[in-house]
Parts: structure tokens; sequence; C-alpha cells
């Protein structure tokens, strides 16, 4: 019997050109690079341009993402953009990048799931597209961060980076057995007990500005390592995969100690964890693409390849999904 399912076609990303270092960030706050490193695996991040905005970060990975799946963008229907940081209070950015493609078709629309964005944005489009109502999908997570950290807070902004990543997803039949390709279970959650722990500051209903990001550093690195584990135990008991049919581990890049506990909590071998963290800091929604990008274009993820995702974030939101590449 078939099933139709949301098969990855290709992914692509984008960085702005400007890199701060540690050691730069050790010129505007009391921080060092040892610190860094050693806290977070953190060595550098990209900072966006003056007029650089989350849509362009957007349109260069989604444009990045089309030519590698050799798709025409005129033949997408549907783009689910994740992002804290967008444009404007509205339109959607997603609406900026259907316009930047040429596409007048289809929907778009942002989601905000912080840096559960992407994996709430991949299992949002997956659903509507097993729907029969779309046929292809560009799902995207892009963000500035650096635009509502408080440069002044050592203990936040030597965290974050901007940037952007994006997939390529269309439906398509598929056997229905063990080789199947595409989402095979996305499984989110939340808590909203806990979204005063990482918040920002400030926002159109309640201050009327954009604000900051605050965090309870503490309470979000002892929440994280045991919600990703949770919500990845109920992926395996969902699909009858384990730690050991994995090829990758492409978590979310947030802080190096995390991705280890995680993994090791899970018994994923480490050679098998993507990391890309050291290169752009934590960036939000983009993090997943952005390293899910490195590790298709350096050969590591190939097709075929078992990939587990997940990601934590604020609100508390977080999530897992398993994909066959
Ligand atoms: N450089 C030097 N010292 C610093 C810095 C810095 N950048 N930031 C804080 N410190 C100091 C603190 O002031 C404190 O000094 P004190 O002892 O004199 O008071 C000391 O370092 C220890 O501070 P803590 O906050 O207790 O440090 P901790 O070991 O908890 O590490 C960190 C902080 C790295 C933020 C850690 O809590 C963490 O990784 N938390 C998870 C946060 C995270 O990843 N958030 C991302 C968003 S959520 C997500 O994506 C999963």
């Amino acid at each position: 019997m078939t099933v139709t399912r949301s098969v990855i076609l290709g992914c692509g990303s984008y960085l702005p050109s400007r890199r701060l270092t540690n050691d730069d960030l050790s010129r505007m706050v009391d921080t060092t690079d040892e610190w860094i490193v050693q806290r977070t695996g953190i060595r550098a991040r990209h900072i966006a341009a003056e007029k650089e905005f989350t849509s362009d970060l957007a349109l260069a990975a989604a444009r990045a993402a089309l030519a590698a799946a050799g798709v025409d963008a005129q033949t997408i229907d549907l783009i689910v953009l994740a992002t804290s940081t967008p444009d404007n209070t509205f339109p959607a950015s997603a609406a900026a990048v259907q316009a930047g493609l040429g596409i007048t078709q289809g929907a778009a629309f942002d989601l905000q799931a912080v840096c559960s964005g992407f994996v709430y944005a991949l299992s949002v489009a997956d659903g509507l597209l097993r729907t029969g109502a779309h046929q292809r999908a560009l799902v995207i997570g892009a963000e500035t961060f650096s635009r509502i950290l408080d440069w002044t807070d050592r203990g936040t902004c030597v965290l974050f980076g901007d940037g952007a990543g994006a997939v390529v997803m269309e439906t398509q039949s598929q056997p229905g057995g063990r080789d199947d390709r595409g989402i095979l279970t996305a499984h989110l959650r939340s808590d909203g007990r806990h979204k005063s722990k990482l918040y920002v500051d400030g926002g159109p209903s309640s201050t009327g500005t954009v604000g900051h990001l605050r965090m309870e550093g503490k309470e979000v690195f002892k929440f994280a390592v045991g919600a990703i584990t949770d919500v990845i135990k109920d992926v395996f008991r969902d699909t009858g995969y384990s730690a050991a049919d994995l090829d990758w581990f492409v978590p979310h890049q947030a802080n190096k100690r995390i991705i280890d506990g995680s993994a090791h909590k899970l018994g994923i071998a480490p050679e098998k964890v993507v990391t890309t963290v050291d290169q752009h800091g934590n960036t939000s929604a983009a993090s997943i693409p952005l390293a899910l990008d490195t590790a298709v274009r350096d050969g590591r993820i190939k097709r075929g390849d078992l990939v587990l995702l997940e990601a934590m974030g604020g609100g508390f939101t977080w999530g897992a999904a398993l994909v066959r590449w």
C-alpha cells in the first residue's frame, strides 16, 4: 500500500559576510574566547549588514535550496518561514520571499516557535502537503538575532548570530515500507509555564518596541537535555527506529554542551552528530537547515540516509523529526 510523504529535494543556506569572532566580542564586553568556547563551543557568528533584513537572508537560502533541488520557483505553492525576527511586525517576511522569487500562487506565511521554528515549520508544511492542498513547499528558517540582542549583556550577546537555511519539499508516493523517503514523523511540544525563562522584553502589543532577548541560561540548560531526549524517544517509539539506525543527528545548534549531552544520553555515536555551532553560534530557527546544508554539501548526508532533527527554544517549545533523505 503506497503512502504520500513529503520528500526533501534539496537544501540551501546563507550566512551574512560579516564574521564576528570571540576575540572581536572580547573587545566589546568583558568576556574571553576561552570562556565562550568552554561553555558553548562557539568560535564565531555572522552579523547581517545594516540594510540586510531577515527576508534577504531567507531569499538567499531559498534560492540556494531551489538550485540544489533543481526546481523552478514557479512550481512552489507553499512557503513557511520560521522566524522570531521578521522584517516588520506584518506582513509576514514569507511574503517578501514570495515576491522576491516572483511567485504569485499558493500560500506564504511566517511561523514563530523561536529556536524550534524549523522543526515546527517542517511539520506544518508536511501536514499541509499531505492533505493534497499544496504540492511543493519551501521551508525556511531565517533570523537576524543581532537586532534583538543587548550588546552590553555578555550573558546573551556571545551566544547568537544571524543566518538562514531552507529546504524544498514535495509530495511523493512512497511504497509504505522501511525505505520510504521523506518526513517519517514529527513531534512538537510546548510548555508555556516556562515562557519567562527565555523571552524578548518588548513587542507590538506590550511595549510597542522591539525589545531585547533575556534569558535564564542555567534554567534553559537544565530543561534542554531532558526535553530533547524525551521527545526523541517518542520519535523512536512511533517509528520503530532506534539510535543505532540513525545515519545522522542534526540538532539545533545552540550550544555544544547541550548537543553532546543529548547525543550521549540517547546513545548516538559522536561521529554521527553534525555540529556547526562553532562557526555561526545559535541562529535560532535557521540553525538546523544551516547544519543540514553543511553536511549535505560536504557529502556526509546522502540520499537514503536516516536523519534525526531536534530543537528546543523559547516558550519553551521543542520537537523532533525523523527524515529519510
Ligand atoms: N564571558 C565571561 N563570563 C561570563 C559570560 C561571558 N560571556 N557570561 C556570563 N559570565 C559569567 C557570569 O557573570 C558568572 O559570573 P559570576 O560567577 O561572577 O557571577 C559566571 O560567568 C557564570 O555564569 P553562569 O550564567 O552561571 O554560566 P553558565 O555556566 O550557566 O553558562 C551559559 C552560561 C553558557 C549561557 C549556559 O547557561 C547555557 O549554555 N545555557 C543554555 C543557553 C542556551 O543555549 N540558550 C539558547 C537559547 S535556547 C536554545 O536554543 C536551546
